[in-house]
């Protein structure tokens, strides 16, 4: 049963649950094949221990970051996720102001229920950058790119990992195929129809290079999980490789996002920051992730059960809980920042 009021990003879950059409609770919490990857996530934040330094001195930490995008004043952005209407009426909107007042960045999913420059629109002081899946119609793609430009996104967010789609069991069983009437991918209006999002086995390198041609937006690459993919983005003009294996969505059994991170990090050697998404639930998680090398983490679904459990007004929540809990758990390390934090406080326990 949904707890009358959630304390904790996680208790969010049970309340929007509550709230949602069965369906669109699937869809929005399952993931691939089996969901080992989704269970994962989380549970190998349960396997690393912190370490806290004591008697620093550290005094009220900082948790404010800078990124190729902008300042955040917390390092927990909102990950991009499709469909927000389902979980709101006001639906992207609704969640870009909720990331403004946290002073975070919304990354506006390319499959958002409300184009990404009426998102901009209804929160001016947001920062908002664009997730993009490379469409094959490369014209089609620079579209979308210059309507991202035109409403004041400060960063391109390619994801990667998605050559076709995952497979989704839950989605299947419901027939959950499309939206309802009246709601549609907004930024994928051409003319007068919508086009579905092609996820083509086609995109490469190559795709990345003409991308870096054609904006001068920093690129951000996400769902990067092997280091050598890492090594090699380095050679293709990307300001930033976000780690992700897309919640759990895509392929299946691909390991927990965290444990991919300090790979990933050697291989990038300081030469761009690296963020990652998977599993982060409380403010002890994001400390995890950055004492192994993250520059800043994003949380995918604690945003849209804050949003189907109460709106914008949950969404403030959520974010306000990680931010004051990142806070405290700084503190109880003896950080005065996250720049305090380093591998030496993290210890892999088994459990
Ligand atoms: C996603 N994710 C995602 N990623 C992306 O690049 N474009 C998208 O449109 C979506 N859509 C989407 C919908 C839903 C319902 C979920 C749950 C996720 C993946 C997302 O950006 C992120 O990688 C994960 O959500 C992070 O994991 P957590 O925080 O949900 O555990």
């Amino acid at each position: 049963p949904a707890p009358a009021v959630p304390w904790t990003p996680r208790e969010f879950e049970a309340a929007a649950r509550a709230r949602l059409a069965p369906e669109h609770y699937d869809y929005f919490a399952g993931g691939a094949g089996d969901e080992v990857t989704v269970r994962a996530n989380e549970a190998a934040f349960g396997r690393l221990s912190l370490v806290p330094r004591v008697l620093r001195g550290a005094g009220r930490p900082r948790t404010d970051v800078t990124l190729p995008g902008g300042r955040a004043a917390m390092p927990v952005l909102v990950a991009p996720t499709a469909f927000h209407r389902l979980a709101d009426p006001e639906g992207e909107r609704a969640t870009a102001r909720a990331a403004a007042a946290a002073g975070t960045v919304m990354i506006v999913s390319m499959a958002s229920t409300v184009a990404v420059g009426e998102v901009a629109a209804a929160a001016p002081e947001a920062t908002l950058w664009f997730q993009l899946y490379v469409q094959p119609d490369m014209a089609f793609t620079e579209t979308l790119v210059r309507r991202a430009e035109a409403a004041g996104c400060r960063a391109l967010v390619v994801t990667v990992d998605s050559p076709a789609r995952g497979l989704r069991d839950r989605e299947r069983r419901h027939g959950f195929w499309d939206l309802p009437e009246g709601m549609a991918c907004e930024n994928l209006r051409d003319g007068g129809r919508v086009r579905p999002i092609v996820m083509s086995p086609e995109i490469s390198w190559e795709h990345i290079d003409l991308l870096r041609e054609m904006t001068t937006l920093p690129i951000i690459l996400k769902g990067v999980a092997h280091p050598a993919d890492a090594r090699l983005a380095l050679g293709h003009g990307v300001s930033g490789l976000l780690v992700s294996n897309h919640g759990g969505r895509q392929l299946d059994t691909v390991p927990a996002a965290v444990d991919l991170l300090p790979e990933i990090v050697a291989a990038v050697g300081g030469a761009v920051p690296v963020l990652m998404d998977g599993g982060v639930r409380r403010g002890t998680d994001v400390l995890k992730a950055m004492a192994l090398g993250a520059g800043a983490v994003a949380v995918g679904r604690p945003v849209i059960w804050g949003l189907a459990a109460d709106g914008e007004r949950g969404v403030t929540r959520v974010l306000d809980l990680l931010r004051s809990e990142v806070e405290q758990a700084l503190t109880l390390c003896g950080c005065a920042s996250v720049h305090d934090l380093d591998p030496g406080m993290v210890r892999r326990s088994c459990r």
